[in-house]
């Protein structure tokens, strides 16, 4: 009934493989709890797409964390 959906901010989106699995997948009813990591530089439109990608659910406001940072060559930081 509940549905935790994680992800990091590719390019300021939801990444493409996640995008993909709610395409895939009915998750019609079931409560969602999206987390995100992210490089500190902004999660763009990657929650407002979980929430267009499933409109027959209910998606919690999303937790969103620091990640590793690749470009400063900070591959884990949490
Ligand atoms: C292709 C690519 C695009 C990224 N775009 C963003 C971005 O738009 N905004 C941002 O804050 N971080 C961005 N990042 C940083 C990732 O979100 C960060 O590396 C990831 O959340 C780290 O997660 P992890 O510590 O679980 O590996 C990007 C990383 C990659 C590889």
């Amino acid at each position: 009934d509940v549905v935790f959906i994680g992800f990091p901010t590719w390019g300021m989106q939801l990444p493409p493989p996640m995008k993909s699995f709610l395409n895939e997948y009915n998750l019609s009813g079931k409560t969602i709890v999206p987390f995100n990591t992210n490089g500190g530089y902004g999660i763009g439109s990657s929650f407002e797409t979980v929430k267009q990608l499933c409109p027959n659910s209910t998606v919690l406001d999303i937790f969103s964390t620091r990640g590793g940072s690749e470009r400063d060559g900070i591959l884990y930081v949490m």
